[in-house]
């Protein structure tokens, strides 16, 4: 049975509100959860809370991003695939979600305007086909994965309960980069994978303040 366009899009406005609405899972575990939580001073925990909080914006960008993409994929294939994705992906934003409860941070207020925004970018590159839709997928992987490396450089010594938990998200995003390479991803040009580094550079900005 074919679904219409308009079921669709109620789907899809669905998704947005569970993600946006989103409270954490309390009774799911983060990979972080075997460690005891460390003394943190005032500063640290504010900053480790922005930190968490932009990663946590970063997996609402990958939710809106997969959905957009799924959504006008071309073959059924690519949409599982992508759906899949999105699935660990929402893991991801429940460990975020977790530790910055933990820490007393709330998440970005900014997190509707994101999800816009990788919702309509994952539009556009499905609609140039599904190569280039894993193509964002194989770049935009790649930029997580290597701020979450600064992240840990930064964080690390001094909180490895949050460390265990971008550890493991890295893992997970060399995975998601590598199948959207298996899948056919072609890469970028280097001006689309700039404009892609200056806009996540803007929302690390915003979502480490508010
Ligand atoms: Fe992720
Ligand atoms: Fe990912």
């Amino acid at each position: 049975m074919t679904e219409t366009l308009t079921n669709r899009l109620m789907t899809e406005f669905d998704r947005f509100l569970k993600v946006i609405n989103h409270v954490s899972d309390v009774s799911a575990k983060h990979p972080g959860d075997n460690i005891k939580a460390p003394q943190l001073s005032e500063q640290q925990k504010q900053h480790v809370g922005g930190l968490m909080r932009i990663n946590h914006t970063g997996e609402v960008c990958a939710q809106a991003l997969y959905n957009g993409q799924a959504l006008w994929a071309k073959d059924a294939d690519t949409h599982a695939h992508l759906r899949q994705a999105a699935a660990e992906e929402h893991d991801h934003l429940n460990w975020c979600q977790l530790r910055l409860d933990e820490l007393g941070e709330s998440v970005s207020q900014t997190n509707v305007f994101w999800y816009a925004h990788s919702f309509v970018i994952g539009s556009v590159a499905a609609f140039f086909g599904d190569a280039v839709s894993y193509g964002f997928v194989i770049e935009t992987e790649r930029q997580v994965e290597s701020h979450l490396q600064d992240h840990l450089d930064d964080i690390g010594g001094h909180d490895p309960r949050s460390a265990a938990i971008l550890k493991q998200m890295q893992l997970d995003e060399i995975r998601h980069a590598e199948n959207a390479q298996a899948a056919g991803g072609i890469e970028l040009p280097e001006p689309i994978k700039f404009v892609m580094a200056g806009l996540s550079k803007l929302m690390k900005y915003v979502s480490y303040r508010i």
